[in-house]
C-alpha cells in the first residue's frame, strides 16, 4: 500500500502563493520566446566586488575553513560587524554578546520566533510587507495582528491605531526602513515613538534592516539602535546581500540588545551550524571595505531610480521617488486590481512585476517594480508600456 503523506497543517495552511498566476504567465512568455524585462525579483544583478571574491578563494584552500563553523560566527567576524556598525551609525556594540552571524537574514527572520513565540501570542506585522515577518509567526502558533502602511502616513504603521488590549498582548513587533516592498524610510522621530511603545507595552521590537546602505541623493538611512532606549528594547537584523551584492552568499548579522541577540543564538545552535567560514573571513573583507565598495552600486542604482520613475511618471503611472532600496511602488491605475494590471504589464509589455497585494492585502492598488536589470533595458520599460491599452 502507498505510504499516506499529509503535509503539517502549519504547511497546508500558508497563504495561497498569490505569485504562482505571475510565475505560471512568466514561463509560457519565456516558451514563447518573448523578450521580458524581469522587474520583479529584488536580487541585485551587479555582481560582488572583486577584493571580497579574492579574499573568498583564498580563504577556501585554508584546512582550518573546513571544518564546522560556530553557529554564531567566528569572533573576527563579529567584531567586524561590531566596527561597522561603529564607523557606520556610531553604534557601540560588544561583539561577544551584541552580535550573532545569519545565514542571511532570511533564516534568522523566521528564527526569531522560533526564540520567542509562543502559542497564542501576539505578533505585530506590517501589510504590506517581506513575508518572513508573519510566516514565522504563523509556523510558531503565533497570531499576526496585521498594521497597514498607507501613503498618507508615508508607509509608516499608526501605531496609536492598535487596540490597547493587543498592543498588551503583542509579543513582537516588526518594522523595515527603508522599506520592501514600498521604499519608504524612517526617521529618528518614528523610531523614537517605536521605543516608546516598546516600552509602555512591553513588546519586542525587531527592525529589518537590510536596505540602509541603499539611500540615493547623498541620503544615508539610520540603524533603529542610534536611538536612545533603542538597545534596551530591540535586535536589529542586517545583510550583506544588498549592501555588497552577495545574495548568493548567504552571510548576515543580528545586533542589539544581549538577551535577543542571544536567545536567538541558541535557537539557531539548535538548528544550523553557521557560515562557511571562508564566506565569514569574506565577509569581514567587505566589511571592512565598506562604502568604497559599496559606492559603485549606489550610483548605479540611483541613476536607474531616476529612469525608470521618471519614464513611468512620463506614461501616467503616479509612483514616489524612493529614497533608498531598489523598490518603486507603483499605483494601479483606476478600474484594475494589482494582479491585472501585472498580467496587463506581463502579456503587452513584457514587463514583469510584483503584484502588490503578494506582499499583503493593504498592498493591493499597487504594484512593485525593481531597478535590478541595467539602466539601457530600463529605459525601454516606459516606452513599452505606453503600448499597453490601459
Ligand atoms: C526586507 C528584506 N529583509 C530580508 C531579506 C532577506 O535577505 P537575506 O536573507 O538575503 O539577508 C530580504 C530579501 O529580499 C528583504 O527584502
Amino acid at each position: 500500500m502507498a505510504l499516506q503523506i499529509t503535509k503539517a497543517k502549519r504547511i497546508k495552511e500558508l497563504p495561497p502563493y498569490l505569485f504562482a498566476e505571475i510565475d505560471r504567465r512568466k514561463r509560457e512568455a519565456l516558451a514563447r520566446g518573448v523578450d521580458l524585462i524581469d522587474l520583479g525579483i529584488g536580487d541585485p544583478d551587479i555582481p560582488t566586488p572583486s577584493p571580497i571574491i579574492e579574499k573568498l578563494v583564498e580563504s577556501a584552500s585554508k584546512p582550518v575553513n573546513h571544518r564546522y563553523p560556530n553557529s554564531s560566527g567566528m569572533a573576527e567576524f563579529r567584531e567586524a560587524v561590531a566596527r561597522w556598525y561603529k564607523h557606520r551609525f556610531n553604534v557601540a556594540l560588544d561583539p561577544a554578546k551584541e552580535v550573532v552571524s545569519l545565514i542571511g537574514s532570511k533564516e534568522a527572520i523566521g528564527n526569531m520566533a522560533v526564540a520567542f513565540v509562543d502559542p497564542g501570542d501576539i505578533v505585530l506585522v506590517s501589510s504590506p510587507c517581506y513575508p518572513v515577518y508573519h510566516i514565522g509567526t504563523a509556523f510558531n502558533g503565533g497570531e499576526n495582528y496585521f498594521l497597514p502602511l498607507k501613503k498618507e502616513n508615508q508607509f509608516l504603521p499608526d501605531l496609536d491605531s492598535i487596540p490597547a488590549d493587543i498592543a498588551r498582548q503583542a509579543k513582537l513587533l516588526w518594522i523595515n526602513y527603508p522599506n520592501n516592498p514600498t521604499g519608504a524610510v524612517a526617521d529618528k522621530d518614528f523610531f523614537a515613538r517605536v521605543v516608546e511603545f516598546a516600552n509602555r507595552y512591553n513588546v519586542i521590537v525587531c527592525h529589518d534592516a537590510a536596505y540602509t546602505e541603499m539611500g540615493y541623493d547623498g541620503y544615508r538611512p539610520m540603524s533603529f539602535l542610534e536611538v536612545d532606549g533603542a538597545k534596551e528594547v530591540g535586535i536589529e537584523f542586517h545583510s550583506l546581500s544588498k549592501t555588497f551584492n552577495m545574495t548568493g552568499w548567504r552571510i548576515g548579522m543580528a545586533v542589539g540588545n544581549p538577551e535577543l541577540v542571544g536567545g536567538l543564538a541558541q535557537a539557531k545552535s539548535n538548528l544550523d551550524s553557521g557560515i562557511f567560514q571562508a564566506i565569514q573571513e569574506a565577509g569581514i573583507e567587505a566589511l571592512n571595505l565598506g562604502d568604497k565598495i559599496v559606492e559603485p552600486s549606489r550610483k548605479i542604482y540611483q541613476e536607474r531610480r531616476d529612469i525608470l520613475v521618471d519614464g513611468l511618471r512620463a506614461v501616467g503611472l503616479e509612483c514616489d521617488k524612493p529614497r533608498a532600496t531598489f523598490y518603486v511602488w507603483v499605483s494601479v491605475p483606476k478600474g484594475l486590481s494589482s494582479a491585472e494590471f501585472t498580467a496587463k504589464l506581463l502579456d503587452e509589455a513584457g514587463v514583469v512585476t510584483t503584484p502588490g497585494n503578494g506582499f499583503g492585502a493593504a498592498g493591493e492598488g499597487y504594484v512593485r517594480f525593481t531597478v535590478c536589470v541595467d539602466k539601457t533595458r530600463l529605459k525601454e520599460v516606459a516606452e513599452r508600456i505606453r503600448q499597453v491599452k490601459l
